[in-house]
């Protein structure tokens, strides 16, 4: 099998993961379930619950106790996309080539999806211990969600990145936001998959390092293709962070020296997984097609 076909069965097994786990559209509330719903089956690539199940299986993980935090890991992602477009954040319309949750449920049943979604993911993880995980690593994986969710994860990034909108902002603050932003919710799916299979505390946190690296490249590589993407390709509107005024990566260095970054700091990544034992294989191959991405 090639990488990308690899990688498109991997994609399709997440997905049926992720659906398994959605709550059934029902009862007085259905209209937010229904906005949950809909934001998370429109689609996306699915890429954190892959790597978590990638991670799991480098460090010998086999049962399904890890899938209750995949479905969790692209909830809690999926919530911070809802979020984003929201007419106070991005004001944007368009997400995974479908209107965005404002758009079609309205303002107020977008935020509610948003943090339904965000707090139904650790209803869901919770599961892992009914299907027999081990409740030390059950836990650990919860703090790690919490933490790489919450103020010292993405929220705490796209507080930044939002506060320091119409701004100049430095290299090192630019860097702080791409860690926390997007690398956070990266970090936790390397870091879970490495903790639910029993993963050494040293083995985790060199997880975290590769997942923050790839989680960077992956910000600038999205600065990138909001210059150089397509709408179509990309099923979310082009030039959002020039209408926004945002300083980007992009911005900051020219396309060309973010690219050239871009695949330095991907290579470091690669270098430092390689460093590990285990299977890392696809890993490795899922980062280098990450740097080719145009979606
Ligand atoms: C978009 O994430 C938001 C960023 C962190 C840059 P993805 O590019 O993974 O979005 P989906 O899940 O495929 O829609
Ligand atoms: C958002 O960064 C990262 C999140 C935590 C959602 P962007 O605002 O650049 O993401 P897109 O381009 O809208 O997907
Ligand atoms: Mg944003
Ligand atoms: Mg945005
Ligand atoms: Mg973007």
């Amino acid at each position: 099998m090639t990488g990308e076909e690899k990688l498109a069965q991997r994609t399709a097994e997440a997905e049926a993961i992720v659906k398994k786990y959605l709550p059934p559209a029902e009862g007085f509330q259905k209209t937010v379930l229904d906005a949950m719903d809909y934001s998370v089956n429109a689609g996306g690539k699915r890429l954190r619950p892959v790597m978590m199940r990638e991670s799991y299986r480098m460090f010998g993980g086999e049962g399904e106790e890890i899938e209750p935090f995949m479905a969790a890991i692209e909830m809690i992602h999926t919530s911070s996309l809802i979020h984003d477009d929201l007419p106070c954040m991005d004001n944007d319309t368009l997400r995974r080539g479908k209107p965005t949750a404002w758009v079609k449920y309205g303002y107020d049943m977008a935020v509610l999806a948003g943090d339904g979604l965000m707090i139904y993911a650790f209803e869901t993880a919770a599961k892992a211990l009914a299907l027999g995980a081990d409740p030390a690593r059950t836990a650990r994986s919860m703090q790690i969600l919490a933490e790489k969710t919450g103020i010292y994860g993405m929220i705490g990034g796209q507080t930044v990145d939002v506060e320091l909108t119409n701004q100049p902002i430095p290299e090192e603050k630019l860097d702080f936001i791409y860690r926390l932003k997007t690398g956070a919710l990266l970090e936790a799916s390397l870091m879970i998959g490495a903790v639910m299979a029993g993963a050494s505390e040293d083995e985790v946190k060199k997880m975290e390092e590769v997942a923050s690296l790839v989680g960077v490249a992956f910000q600038i590589q999205d600065d990138i293709l909001d210059v150089t993407g397509s709408e179509e390709e990309l099923g979310k509107p082009v030039l959002s962070d020039e209408k926004n005024n945002k300083t980007t990566y992009v911005t900051l260095k020219g396309l060309e020296k973010a690219k050239a970054d871009e695949e330095e700091i991907s290579r470091r990544a690669v270098q430092l997984l390689c460093s590990l034992e285990g299977d890392h294989e696809f890993l490795e191959e899922l980062i280098n097609m990450l740097t080719k991405r145009r979606k």
